[in-house]
């Protein structure tokens, strides 16, 4: 197809726009343009590539995911090999290199100048561009020669598939950029949560993250994490000029498009560069990515080149480390904690040892799925390091130190703090303790549900006043409310007289409800008030629902597995029965439920397992309607079983039922069943 000539403009346009936002939005930090605009400006130009094939680049800002998975990375030879540095543990050390940098250029210490720089808690990448283009992104390796990873890299937005023509130097035909890559803090934390609730491992750090993500086969996986990158030197440089000193050639590089650390600094001096040290030490938790030192760079190069190379490193520069943010400790114990809610999180009691300057004796473990992943045993030598500065994590156990004894963590069945089962939900993560109304850890929680507005709307019965009560065990539970006394509230902080008096007429006036609100206030996990409504509606009182299986709540409107399954565990703790026994003992009553006969509806006292794809309608369309007519709908097949209904690819519930002998109906047959009114009979 020919391109109309303004089309083909209009497409250099956009790119070229395009190419600017980013810019100002990567490298300068400062967007021009809201995000949706730019958005606009991004669909614009990808309907016009769609429409003009034959106009996409390689190079245009929507060819950031090109090709498919790869089979294997392939090989880069690196033109000029990609170095390491020395270390620096101690400022000590930093001076002794001071020294000896100040000795080869016979100056003294103060007269030289550095820059100093975050050392970036990623990997080292080498990107070439090519007449401004990026042609190639390489791993480091051995330094020699490392890993093609063009088409993950492409995906980082803040990489530049082009440099900047507007910039005010042209850029040398071929040019070599180095730096790092890494994931920004929030973006881990994310990326770290995603994988938890995809029930996938989590990374144990930004840089394993990073490093994980670049490593994809597959450029799609790699778009989808938060990756950037920070440029900070360069490596093969042809046909062109740059800077003499490296501060300048960063500002450069800058120019041209290529995104630079905004915390580098100059520094005249050993003694400046120890202050930059300690300033960006002190600032750390707060950058927004994760950092394990500063670098030190000799600025000037003619005096980089007068003082060249020990082995595999410079000596005109060094990294200054930070104190470790991992180390190795014994896991004494797993200890339960029982939160607000009632989720139940494992949490490892460790040998205190230090991580990054503070003593670490306790990590939270998560959820049980977490310890099976890392197969934590009692006895285990793991590692403990400290994410984005704050809050300690295991990171992993050194199995070839695992003692003889250690002893596998076993998930326990009851609440250690009420002793009411643990219960986990299928599909979820979270165990959480069934004790509710009655569990201590949750008691507050608890309280505060049941006299909120929508529940037993005890006027008055606010947060604080809860607190109060549970604080000084006035309360344990909800039916204590209705025991206590105007002296007893009147006793306590900022409640007058008056006030006194008037909650307990709204303690009294809540007596009188309705049985929904009464089961909505217990609290039942996953019971909202429309189930606790349909309950109502459909029992009709409370010891039918307190003495339903599994089946019969299921066969309530909106009730499946997952609910049906926590009603029911919730009633089987004894302390609940008494709860509940003492709230009705102290006047709590609501009035009778009409509940239509089931008997005079057709269909009352038929049992029916709905299975397979109907086409006429949807399974829980089907379930309504038959449950209207009286119907019991449970999900499996069992002698109690009076009809299955088979819509296409019915499985194993048609298997069993032909082998109960049950009678089986297709859809047909269903509607048929529909059909019978309540007149007809
Ligand atoms: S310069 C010849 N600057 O540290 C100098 N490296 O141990 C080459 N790194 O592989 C590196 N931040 O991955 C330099 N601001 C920074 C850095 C930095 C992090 C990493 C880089 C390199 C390793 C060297």
């Amino acid at each position: 197809m020919t391109v109309p000539s303004d089309v083909a403009a209009r497409i250099r346009a956009l790119r070229k726009q395009l190419n600017e936002h980013n810019y100002r939005y990567y490298v300068l930090d400062d967007p021009e343009i809201p995000d949706a605009e730019y958005d606009r400006l991004f669909r614009e130009l990808q309907a016009l590539e769609e429409k003009y094939p034959a106009q996409v680049t390689a190079d245009s800002p929507t060819q950031r995911v090109g090709a498919g998975p790869l089979k294997i990375f392939g090989e880069v030879r690196h033109a000029v090999p990609m170095l390491s540095l020395g270390n620096a543990f101690s400022a000590e050390e930093v001076r002794d290199f001071g020294r000896r940098i100040a000795e080869k250029l016979g100056l003294s210490e103060d007269e030289i100048d550095f820059t100093a720089e975050p050392k970036l808690d990623g990997l080292a990448i080498s990107l070439l561009y090519e007449a401004g283009v990026l042609v190639r992104a390489a791993t480091r390796g051995d330094g020699i020669t490392g890993e093609d990873v063009t088409q993950n890299v492409r995906t980082i937005s803040c990489v530049p598939l082009r440099l900047r023509a507007e910039a005010q130097r042209p850029w040398p035909r071929v040019l070599e950029v180095r730096g790092e890559v890494y994931m920004p803090k929030a973006g881990f934390e994310a990326l770290n949560e995603r994988q938890r609730r995809a029930g996938e491992k989590p990374f144990a750090n930004p840089r394993n993250a990073a490093a994980g993500s670049l490593r994809q086969l597959d450029p799609k996986i790699t778009a989808g994490r938060p990756l950037a990158m920070f440029c900070y030197g360069i490596g093969q440089v042809e046909d062109g000029q740059l800077p003499d000193r490296h501060s300048a050639i960063l500002a450069q590089l800058k120019d041209w498009g290529l995104r630079v650390c905004p915390q580098i600094r100059r520094a005249q001096g050993i003694a400046a560069c120890l202050d930059y040290y300690r300033d960006i030490g002190e600032r750390r938790s707060q950058l927004a990515y994760e950092i394990d030192g500063v670098v030190y760079k000799v600025d000037r190069i003619d005096q980089q080149q007068a003082l060249g190379f020990v082995s595999r490193a410079p000596r005109w520069a060094i990294a200054h480390k930070f104190p470790a943010q991992e180390a190795l400790t014994r896991l004494l114990d797993i200890d339960i904690q029982v939160g607000r809610t009632g989720a139940i999180t494992p949490v490892a009691r460790l040998e205190p040892v230090e991580v990054g300057g503070v003593t670490v004796t306790n990590a939270t473990l998560h959820n049980q799925d977490e310890i099976a992943r890392m197969d934590l045993h009692r006895g285990d030598t793991v590692v403990v390091y400290r994410a984005g500065d704050v809050i300690p994590k295991v990171g992993g156990v050194v199995l070839s130190r695992r003692p003889p004894d250690a002893r596998p963590f076993v998930m326990p069945t009851h609440c250690p703090v009420c002793d009411s089962d643990i219960v986990r939900l299928e599909g979820q993560v979270i165990a959480r303790c069934s004790g509710g109304l009655f569990c201590p850890a949750q008691r507050k929680e608890a309280i505060k549900h049941f006299a909120s507005r929508r529940a037993m709307d005890i006027e008055g019965l606010g947060e604080k006043l809860v607190e109060q009560l549970v604080d000084r065990d006035l309360v344990h539970d909800p039916a204590d409310l209705y025991a206590l006394s105007v002296e007893q509230l009147a006793a306590l902080e900022r409640v007058a007289q008056k006030s006194a008096e008037n909650l307990l007429a709204a303690l009294e006036k809540s007596k009188a409800t309705t049985l929904g609100r009464f089961l909505f206030a217990l609290g039942i996990r996953e019971v909202g008030e429309t189930t606790a409504q349909s309950l109502a509606q459909h029992f009709g009182d409370l010891p039918s629902i307190e003495a339903a299986d599994l089946d019969t709540l299921q066969s309530v409107p909106d009730v499946g597995p997952v609910v049906a399954n926590s009603i029911y565990t919730f009633f089987r703790q004894v302390h609940n029965r008494d709860v509940i026994d003492k709230l009705v003992s102290a006047g709590i009553h609501w009035p009778k439920i009409a509940v239509k006969k089931p008997a005079t509806l057709p269909l009352a006292g038929k049992v029916i397992v709905l299975t397979g794809t109907l086409q006429g309608l949807s399974r829980s369309e089907a379930k309504q309607r038959l449950q209207a007519l009286g119907a019991k709908v449970t999900g499996s097949v069992s002698k109690k079983t009076d009809w299955v209904i088979a819509g296409e690819a019915a499985g194993s519930k048609l298997e069993k039922a032909q082998g109960l002998g049950i009678e089986v109906l297709d859809e047909a047959g269903l509607l048929n069943l529909l059909q019978i009114s309540p007149a007809s009979i």
